[in-house]
């Protein structure tokens, strides 16, 4: 039987299941390609998290940015879960999911006026400030209405995470956060101004770690900051030590949320600061699949071309970062079944739209299933409408259960949007009179 990396997925009979359903029951019910989220992976993922962090005053803020289908944000606010957002449209999102404002904190380099203002008024646990023109912007909004913003100053620490370079955040070359001098200033200006309060510091390195040495560094930093704000008499109530734990796609092994959560209490637990974390991939990445069909298998001069109906505009990470994702065929290969090597590529008109290079799989046919793995971080969020394709459907299971909780949206939908201008829009006749 063919091993799963991921929990709750697995072969019965023969066929995928995802928890208690068969991959086939909901590939009937909605057509390919979809993605489909596991709600006991989830759970477990965030009680993991949660428990590895259990001696520290830790608060955990799910990184929107990795799943924001409200169903899984509802599924994780009701196990007391916070936000951690960087748009507007992640705030709405936030709020219609039920997470209390009170437990969501806002990142990003370039949030606008609107979006502070709208932030504002909602009442969220903190802004982290990314820098001095952002706090400025922030305290005057906040003082024309007599309130304070809580304010928690992000640094850029200079530590490489050692992580592919499209998502490394913490150097130099990084346009996030601020530098450890100009954190110092920051804070002391922060702390004298009418419209903000300054409660904090926050840090966010990249993504897909899969050391602590980088961690380690990065957090020394934030504990030098801490000690050096607190000397200097400042309130520093608590610490942001953002998201960024990996997971396996092929054969790293990043270290567990528990062997993460003793580092933290080595390096930064005797501060005497509250912890938040921005976990997002290692909460959902191995609990979503994306499913999809074999539209044609092609003969290529080097190996077959496995073309698949879901492509790059559904999975970008493959052509954006070289990412890995295992391919599973949906019925399990059978003892007499040979296996061949393949490329799976999608429909799309560049060459990028190339999920694997030489895979092997059980021998295909056209219309087979297969299924992406780990494909529950940065899938269906990262989704567009590329060579105008509709956006896919998105389904969570819950034991034996299934339910469609993002509805597939048709291309005319989006094309609704869209309008001729007004001297195209010209009559029959005119156009006659008017050629050209
Ligand atoms: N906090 C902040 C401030 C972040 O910028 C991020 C991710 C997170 C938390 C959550 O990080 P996580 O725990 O999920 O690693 N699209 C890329 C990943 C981009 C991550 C951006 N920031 C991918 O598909 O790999």
């Amino acid at each position: 039987m063919q091993k799963i990396k991921m929990e709750n997925f697995q072969y019965n009979k023969g066929k995928l299941f995802i928890e208690g359903v068969s991959l086939i029951d909901i590939i009937e019910a909605v057509g390919t390609p979809f993605y489909c989220y596991s709600a006991a992976a989830i759970k477990q993922n965030y009680k993991t998290f949660k428990r590895a962090l259990k001696n520290l005053d830790a608060e955990i803020f799910f990184s929107l940015k990795a799943n924001s289908n409200v169903g899984v944000l509802a599924t994780l606010a009701r196990l007391g879960a916070g936000a951690d957002i960087v748009s507007a449209g992640e705030l709405t999102r936030a709020l219609i999911a039920g997470f209390p404002p009170n437990k969501i904190v806002f990142s990003g380099v370039g949030k606008s006026r609107d979006e502070l203002s709208q932030a504002l008024s909602v009442g969220i646990k903190q802004f982290n400030v990314e820098s001095e023109s952002e706090m400025d912007l922030l305290s005057e909004i906040a003082k024309r209405r007599q309130i304070r913003a809580p304010v928690s100053i992000r640094v850029n620490p200079n530590v490489d995470a050692r992580t592919h370079s499209k998502i490394t955040t913490g150097t130099n070359e990084n346009k996030f956060g601020v530098t450890m001098d100009d954190a110092k200033r920051l804070y002391a200006k922060g702390s004298k101004m009418n419209g903000v309060d300054t409660v904090g510091v926050a840090v966010h390195i990249g993504s897909q770690l899969t050391q602590l040495a980088p961690y380690r560094r990065a957090y020394k930093k934030i504990s030098e900051l801490v000690t050096f704000l607190k000397n200097e008499g400042y309130k520093v109530e608590g610490i942001d030590l953002g998201g960024g734990l990996g997971i396996s796609y092929l054969d790293e092994i990043p270290p567990t949320p528990c062997e993460y959560g003793l580092m933290v209490e080595d390096v930064v637990g005797d501060l005497g600061c509250s912890i938040g974390f921005e976990p997002g991939r290692v909460i959902v990445g191995n609990a979503g699949l994306l499913v999809s069909q074999v539209i044609y298998v092609k003969e290529g001069n080097y190996r077959p071309f496995l073309i698949v109906d879901a492509a790059m505009n559904d999975l970008l990470r493959p052509a954006l970062y070289d990412a890995y994702h295992e391919i599973l065929p949906i019925k399990e290969a059978g003892l007499n079944i040979s296996s061949v090597r393949y490329d799976v590529v999608g429909p799309i008109c560049e060459t990028s739209d190339t999920f694997g290079i030489d895979r092997t799989l059980p021998k295909m046919e056209e219309g087979d299933f297969i299924a992406f793995s780990n494909a529950g971080a940065y899938g269906a969020v990262m989704a567009s409408t590329y060579n105008s394709r509709p956006l896919i459907p998105e389904v969570i299971v819950d034991g034996a259960r299934f339910a469609i909780v993002a509805q597939k949206v048709c291309i005319e939908e989006f094309i609704k949007r869209e309008k001729l201008p007004p001297w195209l829009e010209m009559q029959d006749e005119d156009m006659e009179a008017n050629p050209g």
